[in-house]
């Protein structure tokens, strides 16, 4: 409608224009036919009266002759009739003439053949005829026509031509609009399904092949230079791109039209236990669930996961769904059942006796065993089945997480082979001596190379990776590109350093830090203004937390004066419970602790509160945002978002974060007091250098590590994960068409 009024308007100005330009042009030539119709009606009236009028001059009877001229005149045209025997006689008049038609002028009339006079009246046409005769040889009849209505008939004649033209105009810009409007929509239409990558190629319509080859190189030249534009576009965007849940959808809206995303992971994100007769729910201590459970309510796709709640087969429908967050359903968990040997043989048996010390330096000894190899194999296969038969297309996107699938890639590979696949391994991964112990290790490695995206979180992780399928596998590795080429099929592999949400749920932060503080030394019994730190983990020997236990220690043995006013509360969920070193493990912590207290709780609080058990997001949250200082002593973790969360908890820009260099966060949070954990004396030393550093450090330090939480949240590393598929999607569909098109 917009375009038919811009394009309207000005045609109907012009046209307008055109008549005002050209009405004198038609005044002009309107007057010059009525000045020849006046000559001819002049001479034609002169021929008809030339005999009555001789007859009666040669009378001589010049009233009768006047009364003759009277008569003529009554012809509404004609104004005047005269006649004049000589130049110097008096004209005989049907009325009086103007004073330039006196005799004597009659001569100079006929011989210049003016034809117009202008008078009082309007215009006047003169026509001066010879009327000779014996009696007057030198006779003049002058015949006045009045030719006030020419000025009106051009007067109506330019009205006409203005209504013409408007007419004109209308009928042009309706005939124009509609003509502009089919093809506009045939062009819009055309150059879409150019886009698409069919324009040009097709019949408008017909859905058939056109006949149309000359087309074929300008089709591929615009495809391209799109393409060219449109990653210029994104490399700049993404730079640009503030993530979050809502840039996060839409880049999935946009980049993956909203396709069918699935999650796999063993550990689900929101667990249902039985409690008598109530169902409560939990949310487990996992850095895995807590980055992809944000990513899962923007994304809203399906998460298959172990069922393992004691009342997680009481809530699914008949499908083994349910939709979660309870409070406010995002997204559907598809929960899959295992039983007891199952779980012994592939979640404690080869992925947390096996895989999980063997990726992480913590001298502790994996073990394998094939029977629970052959699980591994089995409940791979059995999350396979699951995701194909959650597909809502024969190309969805996968995300499957952590060293619990290392062979479901390739299952998937083979059921969906359009399927994107994008793999993210949670956890290090060791140098190629190191994972060579593991008996089935090539079976491993191939397993993950059917994902399209390898994802690690440091660069030093894919190396350590790419390093042991060069060592062991007949495969292409390109160090330039990081890629590897196995079983004709390429996968990427890339850094993707994990996050969490930002900004945090505003209820985590709605009590405030003042009110943390005090509320959390009451419930611990301590002093208000008793200096406190914080550690939370799973009760995991990975964590470091005897050596943190250590560090505390020579902290009191060094500096005594902090004994009895500081404790250290160690929040730690029991995990993995069912495997021998984990129960050794936790029996060695709690030892330890109790020895500490024993040895330096005597003045006062103790030093450590050890609370083995769950804490649901919202108390660890009140921990936080309690304490003076953070400490994160892993011996080996991929990432570790406990450092993360703790400084998104410190809105107040206070605290201090102690962090182990064997994390993935060290290398991002140069900001935090950082440290080896096996140094008990520098350890000790940064515990000091925390509680004594005053609030202007610990801003400056919580301000830089905050700023680099918020930007790399984790909705961008989805997003970026995401992003990486799409492009690769994009760049399998235009590689299909190139076979195709032969
Ligand atoms: C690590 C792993 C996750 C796992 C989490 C909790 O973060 O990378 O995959 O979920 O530990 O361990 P759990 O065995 O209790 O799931």
């Amino acid at each position: 409608m917009r375009l038919s009024l811009r394009f309207v308007l000005p045609l109907m100005l012009v046209l307008a224009g055109i008549a005002y330009a050209i009405a004198p042009l038609v005044d002009q030539l309107t007057l010059r036919w009525f000045v020849r119709d006046l000559d001819m009606r002049s001479a034609l009236i002169a021929n008809t009266i030339q005999e009555p009028l001789q007859e009666q001059l040669a009378a001589g009877n010049k009233a009768k002759t006047v009364g003759f001229f009277r008569r003529i005149t009554q012809d509404e045209r004609l104004y005047a009739v005269g006649y004049c025997a000589t130049p110097t006689s008096t004209a005989l008049v049907s009325r009086s003439l103007p004073a330039e038609l006196r005799c004597s002028e009659l001569n100079r009339w006929e011989l210049a053949g003016e034809h117009l006079l202008p008078s009082a009246q309007g215009p006047l046409h003169v026509a001066v005829k010879p009327m000779s005769s014996e009696a007057a040889p030198t006779g003049r009849l002058v015949l006045v026509h009045d030719m006030s209505f020419i000025t009106r008939r051009s007067e109506e004649t330019k009205r006409y031509v203005f209504y013409f033209f408007m007419g004109l105009a209308a009928v042009v810009s309706l005939i124009t609009v509609i003509i502009a409007q089919l093809s506009w929509r045939g062009w819009m239409a055309g150059m879409q399904s150019l886009l698409r990558g069919e324009g040009l190629l097709r019949q408008p319509g017909s859905g058939a092949q056109s006949n149309l080859p000359e087309f074929k190189p300008i089709a591929r030249d615009l495809q391209r230079l799109i393409r060219e534009l449109e990653s210029d576009a994104r490399a700049r965007d993404e730079d640009q791109i503030t993530w979050t849940p809502e840039s996060l959808r839409a880049t999935l809206q946009g980049e993956l039209r909203g396709e069918d995303v699935i999650v796999v992971s063993n550990r689900e994100p929101y667990i249902h236990q039985r409690h008598g007769e109530q169902i409560e729910v939990q949310q487990p201590a996992s850095g895995l669930v807590t980055a992809l459970e944000p990513i899962m309510r923007a994304c809203r796709g399906t998460w298959i996961a172990h069922g393992s709640g004691s009342a997680d087969r009481d809530v699914v429908d008949r499908h083994d769904r349910v939709a979660v967050p309870p409070e406010n359903p995002a997204y559907q968990i598809r929960r899959v059942w295992l039983t007891a040997e199952e779980e012994a043989g592939y979640y404690y048996g080869f992925a947390n006796e096996g895989l999980w010390p063997l990726c992480h330096i913590a001298h502790v000894r994996p073990t394998f065993r094939s029977s629970d190899w052959d699980q591994y194999v089995a409940v791979n296969r059995k999350f396979a089945k699951a995701v194909v038969s959650e597909a809502k297309t024969k190309a969805p996107i996968v995300l499957v997480q952590d060293y619990h699938f290392a062979l479901l890639p390739k299952m998937l590979r083979e059921e969906l082979p359009d399927a994107t696949i994008i793999a993210f391994w949670h956890i290090p991964w060791p140098n190629p001596e190191s994972f060579a112990i593991c008996p089935w290790r090539d079976e491993v490695l191939a397993g993950m190379l059917g994902s399209s995206i390898l994802g690690f979180h440091t660069q030093f992780h894919c190396n350590n990776f790419v390093d042991t399928v060069d060592r062991f596998l007949e495969a292409r590795v390109d160090r330039e590109s990081f890629t590897v080429s196995f079983g004709g099929k390429l996968t990427a592999v890339r850094r993707y350093p994990i996050s969490i949400a930002w900004p945090p749920e505003v209820e985590m932060l709605q009590k405030t830090v003042p009110d943390c503080r005090s509320a959390i030394r009451q419930m611990s019994d301590l002093p208000p203004e008793h200096k406190l730190g914080i550690g939370v983990d799973r009760l995991d020997y990975t964590k470091g937390i005897m050596e943190r236990f250590r560090a505390i220690e020579r902290l009191l043995e060094l500096k005594p004066e902090w004994v009895g006013r500081f404790t250290f509360v160690q929040a730690a969920a029991p995990s993995r419970s069912g495997i021998e070193e984990y129960q050794h493990h936790e029996a060695q912590v709690r030892a330890m602790a109790l020895r500490i207290n024993e040895r330096f709780g005597h003045a006062g609080p103790p030093p450590i509160l050890l609370k083995v058990e769950h804490h649901e997001p919202r108390e660890v949250y009140e921990y936080f945002r309690a304490a003076d200082l953070c400490f994160v002593s892993s011996l080996h973790d991929g990432m570790n978002l406990v450092a993360k969360e703790f400084i998104a908890a410190r809105d107040d820009e206070r605290g201090v974060l102690i962090l182990s260099q064997f994390t993935g966060a060290a290398r991002e949070l140069p900001e935090a007091l950082i440290v080896n954990p096996y140094d008990a004396d520098q350890c000790a030393a940064a515990l000091h250098l925390a509680l004594t550093m005053p609030a202007d450090e610990q801003r400056d330090r919580m301000r830089l590590m905050r700023g680099l939480v918020a930007e790399f949240n984790v909705f961008r590393w989805a997003g970026r994960m995401l992003l990486d598929a799409a492009a690769m999607r994009r760049r399998g569909r235009l590689i299909d068409k190139g076979k195709a098109a032969g």
